[in-house]
């Protein structure tokens, strides 16, 4: 599985903590995007879907969620409670986003504009698409 969690490092004084994502430096992929969900109900479920080309970063910015990953031959749930640990998302990864915490804010970066068919929202599609290209 190539998702992994990303460790950030954390510049911090007594005004407070930054994290820094930058082009050519700590970022896996040129950012073109991004976007974040709040107000989010904490029996949502999110995601479920996986991307073609889009190469993703996901950080709980704020509070926790729970991130399951599949790429098709492995799983994984990704545990997000702390701004400094990233999840690096690759294309071609299912994913389902779930078990917000109360004002959780999902931040994400992405490698390409939206394009919705860049997306596969069919599971049985993503796994015929895993195994062709194996
Ligand atoms: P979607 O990616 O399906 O949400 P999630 O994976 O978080 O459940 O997007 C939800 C809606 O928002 C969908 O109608 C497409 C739209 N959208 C945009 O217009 N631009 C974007 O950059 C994103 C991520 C979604």
């Amino acid at each position: 599985m190539k998702a992994k969690l990303i460790d950030l490092k954390k510049i911090y004084d007594m005004r407070g903590s930054m994290l820094v994502f930058e082009n050519g430096h700590n970022l896996p992929f040129e950012l073109k995007r991004s976007y974040f969900i709040y107000d989010i109900p904490s029996d949502s479920s999110r995601g479920s879907h996986a991307h073609i080309n889009l190469n993703q970063i996901i950080i709980a910015a704020s509070g926790s969620f729970e991130v399951e990953v599949d790429d098709g031959e492995h799983k994984k749930t990704f545990l997000l409670n702390n701004p400094s640990k990233a999840l690096f998302l690759p294309k071609m990864h299912w994913r389902v986003i779930l078990k917000f915490s109360t004002g959780s804010i999902c931040l994400v970066y992405a490698s390409a504009i939206y394009d919705e068919s860049d997306y596969i929202r069919n599971y049985d599609e993503f796994k015929k698409r895993v195994l062709l290209s194996s």
